[in-house]
């Protein structure tokens, strides 16, 4: 177990270099400071067929990124078109830690989840994982995010909240109207816990019904609990 450990950190810790230097190597745009707003959504320009990322979270840094569509069939890989360093202190758009995981794209009116490995000599990141997230987030955005998450979670799980000084992962931003912006993020965050192992959908919704120990207690009766395994047959699917 402790070897696989070593072996796991190492292989992260090569990933993260490769990704560094492939950063430096791509001088198309020159690296510099700035501060930007946290934004959830990529874009992709269907005409020069970029994908601009407005904030990737690679360890402790961050960078925008955008990616140049250069194949088609039969892998459907990018390259490096231009990219940032960014001054900023988090960022739910995108993560990079073995594969690089962009939240959610907009295409007309659906919107994807998109996976990509990293590909090495030369550098590209080749489409692992197209997922479409239309209907969990339109799903999520009518059922879930005002009832529950803001009505009632969002009460202990954001930053310096009851749930986080107890450690709890899931933090919420808050939201005391529906700004789109923040609906997205929270529903991202359900995402990303729930796919982060087998077993988190089960937790999740055993946690908000009051079992294994839940500080919060039972939030959720077994009526409403339909709604949330609903959300997680949709993000599934
Ligand atoms: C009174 C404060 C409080 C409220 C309100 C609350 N929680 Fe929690 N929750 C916690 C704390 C503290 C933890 C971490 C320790 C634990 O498991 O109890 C936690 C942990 C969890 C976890 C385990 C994952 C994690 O984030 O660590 C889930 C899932 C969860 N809560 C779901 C919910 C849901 C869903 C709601 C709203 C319907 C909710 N909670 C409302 C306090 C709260």
């Amino acid at each position: 177990m402790y070897q696989l450990l070593v072996r796991l950190n190492r292989i992260t810790k090569w990933m993260l270099s490769t990704f560094s230097f492939m950063l430096l190597a791509a001088n198309t745009v020159h690296a510099q400071s700035s501060s930007v707003e946290m934004t959830i959504e990529s874009s992709l320009d269907l005409q020069t067929l970029i994908l601009s990322i407005p904030c990737v979270e690679v360890g402790a840094d961050y960078y925008s990124l955008d990616l140049r569509l250069i194949t088609q069939e039969p892998t459907i890989d990018f390259e490096v078109a231009g990219f940032d360093t960014l001054d900023i202190g988090g960022c739910l758009a995108a993560s990079f830690t073995s594969t690089l995981q962009v939240s959610q794209v907009p295409v007309n009116t659906d919107v994807y989840a998109l996976d990509f490995e990293l590909l090495q000599d030369p550098l590209l990141f080749r489409l692992t994982q197209l997922q479409d997230i239309t209907s969990a987030l339109e799903f999520y955005t009518q059922n879930i995010a005002t009832q529950f998450i803001q009505g009632r979670c969002i009460a202990c799980h954001f930053v310096d909240g009851a749930a986080d000084v107890l450690n709890a992962e899931i933090l919420y931003l808050p939201n005391p109207s529906s700004e789109s912006n923040i609906v997205k993020a929270n529903f991202t965050n359900i995402k990303n816990f729930i796919e982060a192992t087998p077993d988190n959908d089960s937790l999740y919704l055993t946690k908000a019904s009051g079992g294994l120990d839940h500080t919060g207690g039972n939030l959720v009766s077994t009526q409403e609990l339909l709604l949330f395994q609903e959300l997680f047959d949709l993000i599934q699917q």
